[in-house]
This record gives C-alpha cells, sequence and structure tokens, in this order.
C-alpha cells in the first residue's frame, strides 16, 4: 500500500490556512472533494460536471453494502444525508422514492450533489452544513443516512448527537465508519511503523493512518465503541456490518483472498440503528 501525497499536501493547506479545527477539516475537503478519482491523479478533476454517468456507477460499486443498500425501502420517507460528498447516495436515495435533505460541510460538494441530481430531475435539497451543528428542528426525519463522513468530523460524537436530536422517535439511521479491527488498519501499521521506520519517530499505529487515509480527521472504531458511542445519544444499533471499498488490499494474493479477508476484517464498519422511544419508523 502507498502512501497519499494528495492528502498530506490537503493537510499541510489546511494547516497553514487555519488554527480552527472544523476548519482544517472543511479545508481538507474543499481541496480534495469526493469523486471517487484516484487521489493523487495528476489530472484528477474537483467537479464531476459532464462526468455523471462515470462518477454515480463509481460509487454504486464502491463498497457490496451501497450497492445492495435497499434504497426502495425509503420511499416516502423524509431522510438526511449528512456528508453527500458529490451526491451519489442521494441520488440512489431520491430515485428510490424518498424525500432526501442532503448537507455536506463544503461548498464544493454541495455544488457537485446539487448538479448530479439537478441533473437527473430528482428533487434533492443540498446545503452547506456542519454535521456537528444541524440547522433543523428537532425530530424532523425519519432516516439519517451517513458514509464515510462523521469519523471525518472534529468531534464524532457531537455529530452523532446531533443525529439523534434530528431524527423522530423510532426513526432509524445508517452510519459508516472506518474499523480500526480492520486488515487495512493493521496493514498500515505494520508496513509503517515496522518497515518503514516510523516507529523510531514516535508515531504509533493511530497516527501513521494519516499516511495512507482521507481527511484531515480519520477516526477508527471498535463495533463496541461505535455501539457504546451511538448507545451514549439514545441511538440503540440493531446491527452491524464490516464490508469493504472495492480496492484490492492484499496486493499480488488472488481476489478471491483478498475478498475473503476484507469480507471478515474489512475497513468500513456499519451501524444501523433505531431512536430509542417509539415504535420504529422505517
Ligand atoms: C469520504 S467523503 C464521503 C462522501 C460521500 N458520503 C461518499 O461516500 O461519496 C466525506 C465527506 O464528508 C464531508 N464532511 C466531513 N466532515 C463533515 C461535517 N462535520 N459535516 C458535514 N459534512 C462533513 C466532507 O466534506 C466530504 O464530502
Amino acid at each position: 500500500m502507498k502512501p497519499t501525497p494528495a492528502a498530506s499536501t490537503a493537510r499541510a493547506k489546511a494547516e497553514a490556512g487555519t488554527a480552527d479545527a472544523q476548519e482544517r477539516n472543511r479545508i481538507w475537503w474543499e481541496t480534495l472533494p469526493m469523486t471517487y478519482e484516484d487521489w493523487d491523479a495528476p489530472e484528477r478533476k474537483v467537479e464531476i460536471e459532464g462526468n455523471f454517468e462515470k462518477y454515480l456507477e463509481e460509487f454504486r460499486i464502491c463498497s457490496p453494502f451501497i450497492t445492495n443498500f435497499p434504497y426502495g425501502k425509503l420511499a416516502g420517507k423524509s431522510v438526511l444525508e449528512i456528508g453527500c460528498g458529490s451526491g451519489g447516495a442521494s441520488y440512489l436515495l431520491a430515485k428510490g422514492g424518498a424525500k432526501v435533505q442532503a448537507v455536506d460541510l463544503t461548498a464544493a460538494a454541495v455544488k457537485n450533489a446539487t448538479s448530479v441530481t439537478k441533473f437527473y430531475g430528482l428533487d434533492v435539497n443540498v446545503q452547506q452544513m456542519d454535521a456537528e451543528k444541524l440547522e433543523f428542528p428537532d425530530s424532523t426525519f425519519d432516516f439519517v443516512f451517513s458514509w464515510g463522513v462523521l469519523h471525518h468530523s472534529q468531534d464524532t460524537q457531537a455529530a452523532f448527537r446531533q443525529v439523534s436530536r434530528v431524527l423522530k422517535p423510532g426513526g432509524q439511521g445508517m452510519i459508516m465508519v472506518y474499523n480500526r479491527h480492520s486488515l487495512r488498519y493493521w496493514q498500515i501499521a505494520f508496513q509503517a511503523l515496522l518497515l518503514r521506520g516510523k516507529i523510531f519517530h514516535g508515531e504509533t499505529a493511530k497516527s501513521v493512518q494519516r499516511f495512507y487515509t482521507d481527511g484531515y480527521y480519520h477516526r477508527h472504531f471498535s463495533p463496541r465503541e461505535l455501539a457504546e458511542c451511538l448507545a451514549r445519544e439514545g441511538l440503540h444499533v440493531d446491527k452491524t456490518t464490516v464490508t469493504y471499498m472495492k480496492e484490492q488490499m492484499l496486493y499480488k494474493w488472488p481476489k478471491a483472498v483478498d475478498d475473503y479477508f476484507k469480507d471478515k476484517i474489512g475497513w468500513l464498519l456499519v451501524a444501523e440503528f433505531t431512536k430509542g422511544g417509539g415504535p420504529a419508523a422505517v
């Protein structure tokens, strides 16, 4: 696995730009908006305009969980997508019949998500907003969907609190964060700490993740930690799933072996939960 120079450049830009913790997060993602193109590609585009089909296909197959998610189950429901990036999930949710409100911390993501959903004639309201300071009244949504976002926020627990606040009693949600009990996490730790000798420079398994992983912040949770953090905000986990991004993790190993390990100890940890206090809304 190779380090990601683009991520380090975005980190340096964020640190030079401000001392504010959440502003650093925002600058990182304004510099490298999520488009499913290679972070380090020299010709990497930050806008998906004119490339909608390719982007949406990349998003649809990015992980088996996203491919198999039952979007149609949310038809007619009010759904908040937090951290919409270029709008792939908002597109799929709206196509499935949900009434979608999307938010993202960055102007770049709002522009991309607005253009893709408008292009396909979908009625998705996209707003620039911080997950830690959601501007919606209490008990607004039936479902909150957030894929690969809240572990990047400067205070993930504050964002979980907001998820709980804006969900109706009995409302449900799905969030994906990074899994610490994963092949990728320990592969990075082994490679960086031992093979590259970072252990002799005061680095830890946690700190070396920044050389290989997206975002200014990128917390990794165990399934139990995640369930406990959500429970603190009144969100009761009904199911956790370990899944993965389609990219190969074990280079030079057969794909079947790679897939087997990624399925058991993949990098992505999904929690599906219900806000306590009422009958299930979905
Ligand atoms: C890894 S991308 C995921 C985007 C999209 N969910 C996807 O899967 O393509 C993370 C996104 O979260 C957004 N983000 C990070 N922190 C956020 C926050 N506190 N509030 C809202 N969005 C945030 C970033 O701007 C970025 O668009």
